[in-house]
């Protein structure tokens, strides 16, 4: 039996659509999902288009990200996101999703635990067992940390954008890496697959090429430079060079801000700094 697993789309279609290709082309069973399925790249829609077609062709698991609450929690409590600023990137796909995909991202759980071969069992999650949101970076003591904490031999996240498997005693961690926004110096798309050899599974890391200059192409003619910013063109420098420019910004205005508000100005230099126009 064999897994394909995905994580962190990032609305980017385009590698998603290459990455699905890998997985018919190796015959996956089962499909995994591990959140962040929107927000950054343009036209989420036609990612959102593309999880309903693998559910209706392939056996499926989806799982929520944080980019998800982010969205749902808009869409619940409302926001102070602007155009023109990062946040604009999530209301441009706040506003381009439609009340189907907002339930359907609305059902998806945080955790969940699997045993598609009957003989391991694999807990699945975006960030870690307990916040969407955290960091199991390679060579962490977080991951050890889980690897300890978990009953399951086998646990699998996504979040940080960085392809991993790490191993303590019988205990598996596998990152897939992101299909849509790298942080890798690579601009290939990330995905994993999982073979069972009859009790436990192989994990396997794969880069997938894809149309990177289709995906900034699209990311610009739909306004997103302008709808988010600094924000939005840092996510255009990032698909096309594949350094992490949207936490670099995030970063650089903040020490540039010293402990004030960070400002327009701030993300201005950030933008400099680091060579994004
Ligand atoms: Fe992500």
């Amino acid at each position: 039996m064999r897994i394909a697993v995905f994580s962190d789309v990032h609305s980017n279609h385009t590698a998603l659509e290459a990455c699905f290709r890998t997985a018919e082309a190796r015959g996956a069973d089962l499909w995994v999902f591990l959140g962040d399925y929107v927000s950054d790249c343009a036209n989420p829609r036609a990612t959102m288009e593309l999880l309903y077609r693998a559910r209706r062709e392939h056996d499926c698991v989806f799982i929520k990200g944080n980019r998800e609450e982010y969205i749902l929690g808009h869409h619940k409590n409302g926001s102070d996101w602007q155009y023109g600023m990062s946040t604009g990137s999530l209301l441009y796909t706040y506003r381009n999703l439609t009340a189907e995909d907002l339930a359907f991202l609305e059902a998806l759980p945080n955790v969940r635990v699997i045993n598609p071969n009957g003989k391991s069992e694999i807990c699945l999650c975006h960030g870690s067992p307990e916040k969407t949101r955290e960091t199991l970076h390679p060579f962490s003591y977080n991951v050890e940390r889980w690897l300890l904490k978990i009953e399951q031999p086998l646990l699998m996240s996504g979040h940080t954008h960085r392809p991993l498997v790490a191993r303590n005693g019988e205990k598996t961690y596998v990152n897939p890496g992101a299909v849509g926004i790298q942080a890798t110096e690579t601009v290939t798309a990330k995905m994993a697959f999982l073979e069972s050899d009859g009790r436990g599974w192989q994990p396997e890391l794969v880069e997938v090429p894809y149309d990177v200059a289709a995906a900034v192409a699209e990311l610009e003619q739909c306004g997103l430079p302008e709808l988010a910013g600094v924000w939005g063109r840092a996510i255009a420098k990032q698909l096309r060079e594949g350094k992490n420019y949207s936490l670099f910004c995030v970063e650089r205005a903040a020490e540039l801000a010293a402990g004030g508000p960070v400002l327009l100005e701030h993300w201005a230099q950030a933008a400099r700094d680091f060579g994004i126009d």
